[in-house]
């Protein structure tokens, strides 16, 4: 039945610690298989004990005289303790190994991302000044460095192919580190219960070729396209949005909320709560509390003409 129930979260596209990408998962991965098979082993032999003894207990029926078996005591002293001290030791010592194994930290990383939690998205910094949420793009080949940390409550960074949990803890900086050579989109999800929207609170780290990954990032370094339409940057400036988000290259400097300088180049909205389209960005917008209800961005109180340039603004940044 484990195994059934292991094969089925293989399928479809929620990532499995069964299907490791990265490195520290193939460890993590290695464990739980040789654990499961350990357990399975246990399971067999004393479940055939038991069968011995209930074919043998029917046979001889309440006749068993215990105390004539010159075997009970030594059986008990070897398979009770020797055995399991000797199990559970050997288990112990691998799994400390593979512990320290993916807990290093070495001076050998490449690149260090700080991704700083928020309810309920991701916020990721990049040496050189890019700043972006929920899709963090890495360069396969490479070992990076992942260095979390929360501005309100306790998250856990997971993203099951590629690495062990690692919590967010405020005033705290905790460190885990990436190395994948499969390039890929990898789902990760918080996990850590955070509030209302935990579950709600995706992200995705996108891993390519260090020559598509550079271009990426020197992409989102570069400050705001400028609109080819002046109107829509103007809607944008003098709506609610510029008091809590950020668009590098304009006088919109806000904090509370993701980094929309190149929104338009991410795939969802909301955390990987809905596709980022036209429409669901309109709607996204207008009331993000029909969509995630309990998120902290209000609905914004604007006419249709606004919200349409607006839309159209942060469409063309890419
Ligand atoms: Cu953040 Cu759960």
């Amino acid at each position: 039945m484990l195994l059934a129930a292991a094969a089925v979260s293989c399928n479809g596209d929620a990532p499995s610690v069964l299907d490791p990408q990265g490195e520290s998962a193939q460890r993590i991965d290695g464990l739980w298989w040789l654990m499961l098979w350990i357990s399975l082993a246990v399971l067999a032999v004393v479940a055939g004990l038991m069968a011995v003894a209930f074919l043998r207990g029917r046979r001889e029926g309440l006749e068993v005289d215990a105390s004539s078996s010159r075997w009970g005591e030594p059986f008990v002293v070897v398979a009770g303790v020797i055995v399991p001290v000797v199990i559970l030791t050997g288990v112990f010592v691998v799994s400390v190994r593979d512990l320290n194994a993916i807990t290093r930290e070495g001076d050998d990383a490449e690149l260090t991302i700080e991704v700083v939690g928020h309810m309920w998205w991701w916020e990721a910094r990049y040496p050189g000044g890019a700043v972006t949420a929920n899709e963090i793009h890495i360069p396969t080949g490479q070992t990076v460095r992942f260095e979390v940390t929360t501005v309100d409550v306790i998250h856990s960074f997971w993203v099951p192919q590629l690495a062990p949990k690692i919590d967010m803890v405020p005033g705290r900086t905790n460190v885990v580190d990436v190395r994948t050579g499969t390039p890929g989109t990898y789902r990760g999800q918080c996990a850590e219960y955070c509030g209302l929207q935990h579950a709600n609170m995706a992200l995705f780290v996108v891993a390519e070729p260090p020559g598509e990954f550079e271009r990426w990032l020197e992409n989102e370094t570069a400050p705001a396209a400028s609109p080819a339409d002046q109107a829509g940057l103007d809607a944008f400036l003098r709506s609610s949005c510029v008091g809590c988000h950020t668009v590098r290259g304009t006088d919109a400097s806000g904090t509370l909320g993701p980094d929309l300088t190149h929104v338009a180049s991410r795939e969802t909205l909301g955390a990987g709560t809905i596709e980022n389209t036209r429409e669901n960005l309109a709607d996204w917008i207008a009331n993000p509390q029909t969509v995630k209800p309990g998120a902290v961005m209000p609905p914004t109180e604007i006419s249709a003409e606004e919200l349409d340039l607006i839309v159209e603004y942060l469409q063309g940044l890419t």
